[in-house]
């Protein structure tokens, strides 16, 4: 597979974006977003790359948050192991880290972003351009419920992002399906009219990948095989928006 030719540590993440599209107009670049901080996105995000990767696709991560949680993955990650592209987005201005930036690929077909928490409101704009798929965790919890309906709010009315695009799913996650707040979330989420692109457990599961720079697509299938289930419908979400973003390619 040949590397593009450039280093993608000289550009800001927007112009990053824009020359990844010109050199695959096919990627699909997918953002994991929510304000809100612990709700899941540094989990989804590095889950989502390692599924990709296993599946023989090349996928970048691109980590924007100056915690590194992904980058920190990342480097947990053993050379035998499916390859994924790091970006250290929020290490752009760093001349110590440059050696580990990596080239990107021009075959890569997906781009997965994780975003810090605490992202302000007036920097959604900028943040969700070019983004064909914005992923919104959230945790059943009052506190998150309330930060993730600011949340939507603030991309359909901030960032103008238009129902109709069907760019926005939420992904409910840790969820104990046995409890009260567990149905107050899936209420609250009705009222959304946004769709809930996946149910996810409250596994352990998911804190042994992370320890081990995995995702659960690369773990023994008899210890997760219930949590897989779970990513089904998003990946059929993002599946299915492939499609639709290829065709108007
Ligand atoms: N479905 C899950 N089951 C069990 N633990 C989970 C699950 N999802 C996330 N976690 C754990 O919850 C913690 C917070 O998750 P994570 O780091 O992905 O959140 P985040 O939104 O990226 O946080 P931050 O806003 O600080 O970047 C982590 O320890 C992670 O392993
Ligand atoms: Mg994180």
């Amino acid at each position: 597979m040949s590397a593009c030719a450039l280093t993608v540590s000289e550009i800001t993440p927007l112009l990053w974006c824009l020359r990844l599209r010109r050199l695959n107009p096919y990627m699909q670049r997918i953002l994991v977003l929510n304000p809100k901080g612990g709700s899941g996105k540094t989990t989804i995000a590095t889950n989502l790359a390692s599924y990709f990767a296993s599946q023989g696709d090349r996928p970048v991560l691109s980590d924007n948050d100056p915690q590194g949680s992904s980058t920190r993955w990342l480097k947990k990650r053993k050379p035998e192991q499916a390859i994924i592209h790091g970006v250290a987005a929020f290490e752009r201005n760093s001349r110590m880290t440059r050696a580990w930036q990596m080239r990107v690929p021009a075959d890569a077909a997906h781009v997965v972003v994780d975003t810090p928490a605490a992202v302000p409101s007036q920097d959604m704009p900028d943040m969700i351009k070019n983004a064909d798929a914005i992923i919104v965790p959230v945790l059943p919890s009052d506190i998150d419920i309330h930060a993730c309906s600011k949340c939507i709010a603030d991309l359909l009315l901030i960032a103008k992002v238009r129902r109709d695009e069907n760019r926005i799913g939420v992904v409910a996650n840790r969820v104990k399906r046995n409890t009260v707040i567990y149905q107050s979330l899936m209420r609250f989420l009705e009222t959304l009219r946004i769709p809930v692109i996946a149910t996810l457990r409250d596994s352990q599961n998911y804190v042994r990948a992370a320890e081990q720079g995995l995702g659960l697509h690369e773990m023994k299938l008899y210890a997760v095989e219930q949590d897989l289930a779970d990513w089904q419908p998003m990946l059929a979400w993002l599946k299915a928006k492939e499609g639709a973003w290829r065709e108007t390619a």
